[in-house]
């Protein structure tokens, strides 16, 4: 999606030109983001208390956030707003965000703050490589991906980050019982979402109607989302729970 917040992370094809060399087809393509002021500073503040570096064992987050409690993952935070609000508004559990934007990383460092939330804490990395090494298996409630890059282009379709493999290695992380929710706004990624998940080995789908689910209340509505639904646009939120 294109927010008025948010990078457009959608390269150009030359830019993916320059990245043909990678080992791994990515979800995104890295950019010299401009840190403003106000980023750079809550990042010389807060990184300390609220980062984590990526590593190539496990984090015991029972020592990180100082308790047990249920474990909330999100993938590809954006500036922060709609997880540093999640993480506020539930106390009682412990949020990660993975986010591979500086800037965006900056301002939801500079967000928390200024919530006074103390239950989060941040990556500035390839959400795949911290879930592979960083993040203990059967440990999640839940992942959230909400609005993830839609490569919108057929030929880029590979870009997109919810794929087969990608969800057997959200289910090796979750726990039983634990949930996978996606949302996005491009109806072509949610139906590709749809048929990714129904297949997955090892969860079922939360929805009534074996589809979509209805926005639940502790997603909050954004701004872009707003004005979206407003204007006739979709939404579709996907919750899929681990079974086995
Ligand atoms: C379209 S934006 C949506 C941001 C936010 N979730 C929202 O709803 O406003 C997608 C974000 O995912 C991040 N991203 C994409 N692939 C990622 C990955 N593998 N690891 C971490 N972040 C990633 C991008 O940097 C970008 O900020």
């Amino acid at each position: 999606m294109t927010h008025p917040e948010q990078p457009n992370t959608e390269p150009q094809d030359e830019e993916l030109q320059e990245n043909k060399y990678l080992r791994r087809i990515r979800s995104f393509v890295l950019r010299e983001g401009r840190l403003t002021k106000g980023q750079q500073r809550s990042l010389d503040l807060f990184w300390p208390t609220m980062g984590l570096e990526h590593q190539a064992t496990p984090y015991d987050m029972t020592a990180v956030f100082g308790r047990e409690a249920d474990l909330v993952l999100e993938i590809g935070f954006g500036m922060g707003k709609s997880l540093v609000q999640m993480a506020k508004a539930a106390p009682d559990k412990d949020f990660i965000g993975i986010e591979v934007h500086k800037p965006g990383v900056g301002a939801c460092l500079g967000e928390a703050e200024t919530e006074g939330v103390k239950n989060l804490r941040v990556f500035e990395h390839d959400a795949i490589e911290i879930l592979n090494d960083s993040i203990a298996d059967n440990s999640l409630s839940t992942v959230q991906l909400f609005f993830p890059d839609p490569w919108h282009k057929k030929r880029h379709h590979k870009r997109r980050i919810v794929q087969a493999e990608f969800a057997q290695l959200l289910r090796r992380k979750l726990k039983v019982g634990g949930v996978f929710h996606m949302a996005t706004d491009w109806e072509n990624y949610a139906e590709h979402m749809l048929e990714v998940m129904k297949v997955a080995e090892g969860y079922s789908n939360l929805s009534e109607t074996n589809d979509y689910v209805p926005r639940p209340d502790h997603r909050p509505l954004t701004k872009f989302e707003n004005r979206g639904v407003n204007l006739g646009h979709g939404v579709w939120d996907l919750m899929f729970r681990k079974e086995s």
